[in-house]
């Protein structure tokens, strides 16, 4: 008799809209199609580390595909090849790796499936390379992985901030003033680029192109003294002055992505009041932008992801993660995912589109 596959599933890093409608996808493929046997490891890494999970059948699985978060728990900090812990006010790390694979070998399953952003992907990579089956699937609000025009998360995100934005015409045009939305993204602008074109930003300031304060300022007195007399600046967390630095809002001592990004906004306020004397508040979506239900274009994406990650299953496509290519999804290994994040390129044709409509972005290009 064939023996019966099982598989565990493990989500890593920040939570995002969709990780429960692939958790769903893949254990129903799984189960439906091969008869698998499901393990849902705990709180990520943290679970493997400590030997934590529980059994997944069909009726855990079903009626989660509107559900925000994740049902098995995640954790951003744990790391097996290095695992931060404190001794006497201070942090140590451990290298638990060899605990951690023993505690996944004694699950005898076929497979690990880590749906993660790059921190995830890249610890997965590494078990793969010490031995473990292990295949990805991309996860993260951010949209800044390699390997994938998208991730699932994404849209999710870009439509909470485009409705936050949206929301803020008003009060930006009742007081006359100048509002500023921060919003996530790491080092990379594609929320803020996708969700300010989506909502009309006058300004959009990404990473991937340091603004020019005396830019910024001019947009804003060109349009308060026209009949529009409001701006809207749309600014990812990871943004910086031409010449200047990103804002660090905490370091996570002992995470394996330790910086926090968090206040340009702020700082981007304060300099637009005191050089052009207009009323300016900021916004900081923060959290929102990963929270409640994913849209219907992430549950899709999400179900489709989980589909091909049983179909690599299958095929034993172990070290791949499964990515998004034009309309179709493809293969990617690992070790391509972890090299890094995935900017926007200057020559993105939303930035052009954008740059067309009238939108500024903080630099020399910024039209009337
Ligand atoms: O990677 C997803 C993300 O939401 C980023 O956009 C943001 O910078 C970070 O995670 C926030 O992390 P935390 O949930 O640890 O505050």
């Amino acid at each position: 008799m064939r023996k019966k596959h099982r598989i565990a599933i493990l989500t890593g890093g920040g939570d995002c809209p969709g990780i429960n409608a692939v958790i769903r996808s893949v254990a129903k493929k799984a189960i439906l199609e091969h008869g698998m046997e499901i393990i849902g490891i705990k709180d990520g890494y943290e679970g493997i580390i400590n030997d934590s999970h529980r059994s997944l059948d069909f009726d855990d699985v079903s009626g989660i595909i509107t559900l925000g978060g994740t049902i098995l728990g995640t954790s951003n900090t744990a790391n097996p090849y290095r695992y931060a812990s404190k001794s006497g006010g201070k942090t140590e790390f451990h290298d638990l790796s060899r605990s951690a694979i023993a505690n996944i070998e004694s699950l005898k399953i076929d497979c690990l499936v880590c749906i993660g952003g790059d921190g995830t992907l890249n610890i997965a990579n590494k078990l793969f390379r010490d031995g473990v089956p292990v295949i990805g699937v991309p996860k993260t609000i951010d949209n800044d992985l390699r390997g994938t025009d998208i991730t699932f998360g994404f849209d999710s995100a870009v439509s909470i901030a485009t409705e936050g934005i949206d929301r803020l015409h008003t009060t930006a045009q009742s007081h006359h003033r100048a509002m500023i939305v921060e919003v996530m993204g790491r080092s990379a602008g594609w929320i803020a680029l996708h969700s300010g074109v989506a909502s009309g930003g006058d300004v959009i300031i990404i990473p991937e192109i340091p603004y020019d304060i005396e830019m910024v300022v001019k947009r804003v007195k060109e349009r308060s003294k026209k009949h529009k007399r409001f701006t809207i600046i749309v600014i990812a967390e990871g943004s910086k002055p031409q010449g200047g630095h990103v804002v660090v809002q905490r370091v996570l001592k002992g995470t394996p992505e330790p910086v926090r990004l968090g206040g340009i906004g702020f700082a981007l306020g304060t300099e637009i009041e005191k050089l052009s004397g207009i009323d300016t508040r900021t916004v900081v979506l923060g959290h929102l932008q990963r929270s409640g239900v994913p849209t219907p274009f992430d549950r899709v994406l999400a179900t489709r992801l989980g589909c091909k990650a049983v179909e690599m299953i299958i095929n034993k496509r172990f070290g791949y993660m499964a990515g998004v290519r034009g309309k179709s999804l493809n293969e990617v290994p690992l070790k391509e995912v972890a090299k890094g994040p995935r900017n926007i390129p200057t020559d993105e044709p939303l930035i052009q589109a954008a740059r067309a409509v009238g939108t500024c972005f903080g630099d020399l290009l910024c039209l009337a």
